[in-house]
């Protein structure tokens, strides 16, 4: 019985976050990253080579070709999160960071695994996972172009 309501209750928060993601649009809370228009370009940049690794390693997984994934996994690791200077890191709140340390070391053990496990599915699961760190993190923030040296909102 106890076991029961705690399956309902994870099915329930499940559905409502799911349903919450794809059908709430509401307004636009999300946090301000304030960002110089050099280091905005820095950051977007980043995150559009994300989204090119992710499909260069999906295209990779259906012809089932592990290395190919390792390869592309490993730019995206935590090597690449040095691209962004040490004065522009300062100024993204600890969460953020937080976040983005979670999808590069997640890219290192992708990598790691494709190499050593050699297993597709188990990889698509690493991906599918990841990328819920990825939609976090688009919820709670949004980059603005700004001058300040600090970020309004530091949390
Ligand atoms: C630490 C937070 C964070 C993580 C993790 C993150 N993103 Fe982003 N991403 C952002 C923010 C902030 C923006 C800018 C949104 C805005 O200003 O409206 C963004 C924008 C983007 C864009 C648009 C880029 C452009 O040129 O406008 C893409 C594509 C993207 N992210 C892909 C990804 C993918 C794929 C992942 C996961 C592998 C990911 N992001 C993980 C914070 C994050």
């Amino acid at each position: 019985m106890k076991v029961n309501f705690k399956a309902v209750c994870l099915g329930l928060a499940m559905g409502l976050a799911t349903a919450g993601a794809v059908a709430d649009i509401g307004k636009d809370d999300r946090l301000d990253v304030v960002l110089e228009p050099d280091e905005r370009h820095l950051v977007l940049f980043e995150m559009r080579s994300f989204l090119q690794a992710l499909q260069g390693i999906t295209e990779a997984l259906t012809r089932e070709d592990m290395q190919t994934v390792a390869n592309l996994a490993r730019t995206m690791g935590s090597g690449a999160a040095n691209q962004i200077p040490p004065q522009t890191t300062a100024k993204l709140p600890e969460t953020f960071q937080m976040l983005a340390g979670t999808v590069h070391t997640t890219f290192d053990v992708i990598a790691l695994d494709a190499e050593s496990l050699g297993d597709p599915l188990h990889t698509i699961r690493q991906v599918s996972t990841m990328m819920q760190t990825c939609n976090a993190c688009h919820g709670i923030y949004q980059v603005k172009v700004g001058s300040e040296p600090f970020p309004r909102l530091k949390q």
